[in-house]
C-alpha cells in the first residue's frame, strides 16, 4: 500500500451562510442526499482498493456543517477507516459542536481567515471574523488541530503579517495560504505581491521556527515553495492522488479548475478516469516549455495551473506569478 494518502474533496453541499467575494461556487444550493453520499463512499473505497492507497476525505462545501446530516457523514467516513479533515468557515462552531468534532478525531479542521477583521469582513461579510475566531478557539480548546487557510487577493495582501501574528496567540497549528483563483484583475495579486507575500512568509515561518512557536507557517503551495526555504518543493499534481466530489455526484480533477469529468452515479471511479482525456493529459503533464531552462524546473513543473488557467486560458504554460529571472 503507498504512504501518501489518495484524497478526496467532497463538497456535499453548495449552501452556505456567507457570500464571500472571491468565491468559486456560483450555485448555493445544492446539496447532496444521504444514498448518494453511500454510493460515493463505496465507491471511493472501491477505488482505493484497486489503487492500493489509503483514503482522507476532506469534507467541504459550501459550508459543510450546514448540511443537516453532516456529523452523521463524517462518523461513516471514520467508521470506513478513512482519514478525515474538514475545510469550513468555521462561524458555526461553538464549544458542543468543537467537542462533537474532536470525538470523530480528524487529521484537522481548517478554517478560513482572509484578513485581519476588517479586510476579513470586507470579504466574507459582517460578524464573520468573531464567529470564525471563535470556532478556531472552541477547537484548540477542545484540542483539534486548526489550520487556518488565507486565500491572498489584492485587498487582504496588506495584513498578511498582522493575521500570521494573531494566528499564533490562537492555538493556531498551521497558517497556510495559498492565492485566489480568478480572471478578475481587480481581486488577484500582481506578481510583485505575490513576491512580497512569499518573502514575508518565509521571514515569518522561520521566525516562528527559531521561536520555538507551536504554529507552523506554511509556504509550501505550488510556486511559493519554488521559492522557499522549506525543505522541500511541492508540484501542483492535479490528475493524481486526488479527487473531487460536487454534491451532484459530479467528479473533477480539481475543484480550482473548472472541469467536470464525469458523474460516480455513472460507474466507476476508475472507468471515469480511464474515460478521461483531460486525466491522461494532466498524469502525463511534463514541464511547460517556458520552463524547460529552468534549474527549479523539476521541483517546480511551472507552478499552479489553476491559477495560470483562470488568468491565460493556458493549462500547461509558465505560472502568471513566476518571478524567476534566470
Ligand atoms: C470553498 S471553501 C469551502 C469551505 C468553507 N466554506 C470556507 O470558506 O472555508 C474552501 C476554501 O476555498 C477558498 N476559495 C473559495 N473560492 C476561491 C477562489 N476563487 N480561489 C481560491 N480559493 C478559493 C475559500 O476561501 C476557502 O478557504
Ligand atoms: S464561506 Fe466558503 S463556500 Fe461560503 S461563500 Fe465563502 S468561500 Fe464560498
Ligand atoms: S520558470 Fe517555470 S519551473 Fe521555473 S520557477 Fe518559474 S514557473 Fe517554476
Amino acid at each position: 500500500m503507498a504512504d501518501a494518502p489518495f484524497y478526496l474533496q467532497w463538497h456535499i453541499t453548495s449552501r452556505c451562510n456567507l457570500r464571500c467575494a472571491h468565491c468559486y461556487q456560483s450555485d448555493y444550493a445544492d446539496q447532496i442526499s444521504e444514498s448518494l453520499f453511500q454510493e460515493g463512499l463505496e465507491k471511493f473505497g472501491r477505488h482505493l482498493s484497486r489503487v492500493g492507497a489509503k483514503g482522507q476525505i476532506n469534507l467541504t462545501g459550501g459550508e459543510p456543517m450546514l448540511h443537516p446530516d453532516f456529523f452523521s457523514f463524517a462518523q461513516k467516513i471514520r467508521d470506513a477507516g478513512h482519514r478525515l479533515a474538514i475545510l469550513t468557515n468555521g462561524t458555526l462552531i461553538d464549544a458542543a459542536a468543537a467537542s462533537r468534532l474532536a470525538a470523530l478525531q480528524p487529521v484537522f479542521v481548517q478554517i478560513s481567515l482572509d484578513g485581519t477583521r476588517e479586510a476579513h469582513e470586507r470579504i466574507r461579510g459582517a460578524g464573520s471574523f468573531d464567529a470564525a475566531v471563535a470556532g478556531i478557539d472552541a477547537l484548540a480548546s477542545a484540542g483539534v488541530k486548526v489550520l487556518v487557510s488565507f486565500t491572498a487577493q489584492k485587498s487582504n495582501a496588506h495584513c498578511f503579517e498582522a493575521l500570521v501574528r494573531f494566528c499564533g496567540e490562537h492555538g493556531v497549528h498551521k497558517f497556510w495560504w495559498d492565492r485566489v483563483v480568478t480572471d478578475d484583475p481587480a481581486l488577484y495579486l500582481t506578481t510583485a505581491q505575490f513576491r512580497a507575500l512569499t518573502e514575508t512568509a518565509n521571514r515569518l515561518r522561520r521566525a516562528f521556527v527559531d521561536a520555538g512557536a507551536r504554529m507552523k507557517v506554511d509556504n509550501g503551495r505550488a510556486l511559493q515553495s519554488t521559492f522557499s526555504d522549506a525543505p522541500c518543493y511541492y508540484a501542483c499534481s492535479t490528475g493524481r492522488g486526488l479527487l473531487i466530489f460536487l454534491p451532484d455526484g459530479s467528479v473533477m480533477p480539481c475543484r480550482r479548475l473548472p472541469f467536470v469529468i464525469g458523474n460516480y452515479r455513472d460507474g466507476e471511479l476508475e472507468e471515469i478516469i480511464r474515460k478521461s482525456e483531460l486525466m491522461t493529459q494532466l498524469r502525463g503533464a511534463g514541464i511547460p516549455k517556458e520552463c524547460v531552462y529552468c534549474p527549479k524546473a523539476s521541483g517546480c513543473r511551472g507552478g499552479a495551473k489553476c491559477v495560470t488557467y483562470a488568468q491565460t486560458g493556458q493549462l500547461f504554460a509558465r505560472d502568471v506569478n513566476c518571478f524567476y529571472e534566470g
